[in-house]
């Protein structure tokens, strides 16, 4: 019987399989080691470090909405400092690949990060954030316009020696505008969708559950909207795309992969069951192995 080979090739970096922890759903992964084994993952994007320790918006910040999730954290986070010194040893001890996820109020924020991460050891590539919905400056507001999303793009790539995917924000008309603005300005490949702006309200309280008026909804409520942007978007640049969005099972993952995705990440769904990843893996193997596939590149469809 021929055996799948789940390895693939992602910006000069050999990735075991195309299976990752997306950003703010896994901590600074020693949150969830006990639970699930990290380590037969593609790799695992860590929560997103900014220069200075942010508190985040205050409660109630998360509320289940159905088949989604809305959340407002607000981008907490234990500050550069704190994760060189506190959280990166750690992560340097797994045998996966470490994707930091940066984000900033400024490009030369963004650059300052991206310039003290690439003399770090242990870490693969950095993802910037330019796609939160839940934060006031910075965040999405770079997102959301293709002069500002090339702007940090540049900053970053500038200062950075490793290699930068830039991560979408799926509030936009159109997602392939932005994702060719900061192809241009450099970008290593994208990471799309972050959450969908969204809201709840109360209706005995008569006032919106979120603290912060606004969340970001993610899980598989948003699965169709996010392999959507991952089809027009693998169409429209010629860089790698990583899918993410709503995936809980093997099948989600393989939509995303056939839609063009060279890998993809799982966020709501580890914070349901920690092993969704895993499982991810094997359900795909599985997959493979029954319709004699042996390579992932065999999966895209035109
Ligand atoms: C609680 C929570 C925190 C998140 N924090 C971040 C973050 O710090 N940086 C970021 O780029 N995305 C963050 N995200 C977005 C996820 O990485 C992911 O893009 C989104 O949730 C869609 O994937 P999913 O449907 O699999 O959860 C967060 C999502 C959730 C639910």
């Amino acid at each position: 019987m021929s055996t799948v080979n789940l390895s693939t090739k992602f910006c000069g970096l050999t990735l075991k399989n195309p299976i990752l922890l997306a950003s703010g759903t896994c901590g600074y992964g020693a949150e969830i080691a006990d639970i699930t084994d990290i380590n037969i993952l593609g790799g695992i994007v860590v929560k997103g470090i900014s220069i200075r320790p942010k508190t985040g918006n205050p409660p109630p910040r998360i509320v289940e909405t159905p088949s989604g999730l809305l959340n407002a954290i607000g981008l907490e986070n234990v500050g550069l400092e704190a994760f060189l010194r506190d959280k990166l040893p750690w992560l340097c001890g797994l045998r996966t690949h470490i994707f930091v996820n940066i984000l900033g109020d400024t490009p030369e924020e963004y650059a300052e990060l991206a310039s003290v991460l690439s003399e770090q050891k242990g870490i693969s590539a950095l993802e910037v954030n330019i796609s939160c919905p839940n934060v006031k400056s910075g965040g999405v507001a770079f997102g959301t316009d293709p002069f500002a999303a090339a702007e940090v793009t540049r900053a970053v790539k500038e200062a950075a020696k490793l290699p930068v995917i830039v991560k979408l924000s799926p509030n936009v008309t159109d997602i392939t505008v932005i994702a060719r603005a900061v192809e241009q300005a450099g970008a290593d490949a994208v990471s799309l969708i972050n959450t969908l702006s969204g809201m709840a309200i109360d209706i005995q309280r008569r006032r919106p559950v979120l603290a912060n008026i606004f969340g970001g909804l993610s899980g598989p409520a948003i699965k169709p909207v996010a392999l959507r942007m991952v089809w027009q978007t693998a169409r429209a640049v010629s860089i790698p795309v990583i899918g993410i969005g709503g995936i809980v099972r093997a099948a989600d993952a393989l939509e995303f992969l056939m839609a063009g995705a060279a890998a993809v990440q799982i966020g709501t769904a580890t914070l349901i069951n920690p092993k969704t990843g895993q499982e991810i893996i094997t359900g795909i193997e599985n997959y493979m192995k029954q319709r004699g596939l042996t390579e992932l590149s065999g999966l895209r469809i035109s």
